[in-house]
């Protein structure tokens, strides 16, 4: 017994380090780009859980794959990696075409997401466009591996990364849904490992 619950407390500490890396990683290239936006006369940007929902699709997408000079803020435009997925992040975040057009998805690859070489990646790249825009008000960060995704939203209705109404109200319930039942996996694994 005494071992299951060692086991147990040792994977929620791992999952909550994990996440605790992310929050950092996040949180520093955030304050970085408001402090960008903030030296360019421009509002911050306030965080969007639909655009965070987003990014975190799209770093799943890139996970696995190799930072080059041609990847992340170096893409040439007009070669962008497509997902034949993408339709489907955008239903997982109760998202559609619409309300996103406006908005862009800038991936970034940087070997162990060292945070000054993150910020210029979005400051002193061909994103600075992006930034550098008063109809952006938006912002959602995930990242996975060496990828960094940022999501920017708009202040227009096509691209505010407003949910697609018929899930507004069913998004949180499903989202502690999925926490209890990654908690439940957890804890099953756990014991799996003991017996
Ligand atoms: C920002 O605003 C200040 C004061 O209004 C002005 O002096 C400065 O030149 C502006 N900077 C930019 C980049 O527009
Ligand atoms: C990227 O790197 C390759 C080989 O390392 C080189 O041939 C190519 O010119 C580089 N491209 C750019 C855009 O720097
Ligand atoms: C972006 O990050 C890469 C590391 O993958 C670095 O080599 C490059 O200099 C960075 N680009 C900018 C504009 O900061
Ligand atoms: C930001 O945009 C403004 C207006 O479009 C432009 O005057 C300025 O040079 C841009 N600044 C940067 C750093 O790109
Ligand atoms: C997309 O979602 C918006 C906001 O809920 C809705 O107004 C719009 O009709 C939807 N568009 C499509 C094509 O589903």
């Amino acid at each position: 017994m005494g071992l299951r619950i060692f086991l147990f407390s040792f994977f929620l500490l791992a999952v909550m380090l994990h996440s605790a890396r992310s929050d950092d990683t996040s949180s520093e290239l955030l304050d970085g780009l408001n402090k960008y936006r903030n030296s360019l006369n421009l509002s911050k940007l306030t965080e969007n859980k639909n655009a965070a929902c987003l990014a975190e699709q799209v770093a799943l997408a890139f996970k696995d794959q190799d930072c080059s000079n041609s990847t992340g803020s170096d893409t040439v435009p007009g070669t962008e990696q497509q997902f034949p997925n993408f339709p489907d992040y955008l239903s997982t975040c109760h998202l559609n075409a619409t309300v996103t057009r406006d908005g862009s998805v800038l991936p970034a690859c940087v070997p162990g997401l060292v945070s000054d070489l993150v910020l210029s990646n979005y400051t002193k790249s061909q994103y600075n466009q992006n930034l550098n825009d008063s109809s952006v008000v938006g912002i959602g960060i995930a990242d996975e591996g060496n990828w960094i995704v940022v999501v920017l939203t708009t202040n227009t209705d096509t691209g505010n990364y407003a949910p697609a109404v018929e899930d507004a109200t069913t998004g949180s319930a499903a989202s502690t849904v999925g926490f209890h039942y990654a908690m439940l996996l957890l804890v099953a694994f756990a014991m799996f490992l003991v017996s």
